[in-house]
């Protein structure tokens, strides 16, 4: 029997990265996931017809399409026992380049995203009187990496997350965040940082290497999973050890 035998997940980014992943690791141990994403195209590429996959357009700043996606994979499956928020976006922006326009976008997906999936979900896992709920926050939540915006909304992640984790406990539900570094996946491709920087990066990584989505995929399905049952709260950087130095 798989680790997540029964388990109904709702994952958002599931479309690219480490979200895909996430919904590839969680069907091969038994779950049923409902993948979500604003990038149709792309859902509809990977998950048509995948067995165990759902998918659903979400759009993570609407509240209405957060409940209309909510209530469509609670009907199908019967059930909600997960949720992973990890749609998101970054900017490589600093402080004096970035616009209101821009911080703003960043705060609403990033923050603002995270949140309205947890209010989503959380009705009904009080009703079950159990859930969990997995946070994609980043290490430059932890670590000054110059990315000053992008840093602050993954802050809101982490903080939305303990704050959620002490509010919601009585009714057994837990959230975790976790903090990946760099991981390989269209998102950090599509950066301009040049080769020069990751090389950097890698060099002050004590495992001297760039993280790959499983990396962060099996540690989300640990927190999210019944082998994590006394787990809520916590922050578990994935990061190869850099912000460790
Ligand atoms: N890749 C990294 O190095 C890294 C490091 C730390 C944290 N993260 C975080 O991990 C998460 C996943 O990142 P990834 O690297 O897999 O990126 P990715 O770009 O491959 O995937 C992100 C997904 O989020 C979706 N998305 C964007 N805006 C959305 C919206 N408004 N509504 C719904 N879906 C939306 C995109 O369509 C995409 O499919 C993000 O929250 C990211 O900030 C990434």
């Amino acid at each position: 029997m798989g680790r997540m035998q029964d388990k109904v997940a709702f994952i958002t980014g599931g479309a690219s990265g480490m979200g895909e992943m996430m919904v590839k690791l969680f069907t091969a141990e038994g779950a049923k996931v409902v993948a979500a994403d604003i990038n149709t195209d792309a859902l509809k590429a990977k998950w048509d017809g995948v067995e165990n996959v759902d998918y659903v357009k979400l759009n993570v700043t609407d509240a209405d399409n957060w409940a209309e996606a909510v209530k469509t994979a609670a009907d199908k499956f019967g059930k909600l026992d997960i949720l992973i928020n990890c749609a998101g976006i970054s900017t490589e922006k600093g402080m004096e380049d970035i616009t209101l326009a821009d911080w703003q976008r960043l705060h609403d997906i990033n923050g603002f995203g995270t949140y309205a999936g947890m209010r989503a979900v959380v009705p009904y896992m009080k009703e079950a009187g159990q859930g969990s709920i997995v946070n994609i926050s980043s290490y430059t939540a932890l670590v000054g990496m110059g990315y000053n915006p992008y840093s602050a909304s993954k802050g809101s992640v982490r903080a939305i997350s303990r704050a959620a984790a002490a509010e919601f406990g009585k009714d057994g539900i837990r959230v975790n965040a976790v903090f990946p570094g760099v991981i390989q996946t269209p998102m950090v491709a599509n950066l301009e940082s040049s080769k020069a920087a990751l090389e950097g990066l890698i060099r002050m990584t004590p495992l001297a290497r760039l993280g790959q989505p499983e990396d962060v995929g099996n540690a989300v399905m640990f927190l999210a999973s019944d082998e994590a049952s006394y787990i809520t709260g916590a922050e578990l950087v994935i990061d190869g050890g850099f912000s460790a130095r």
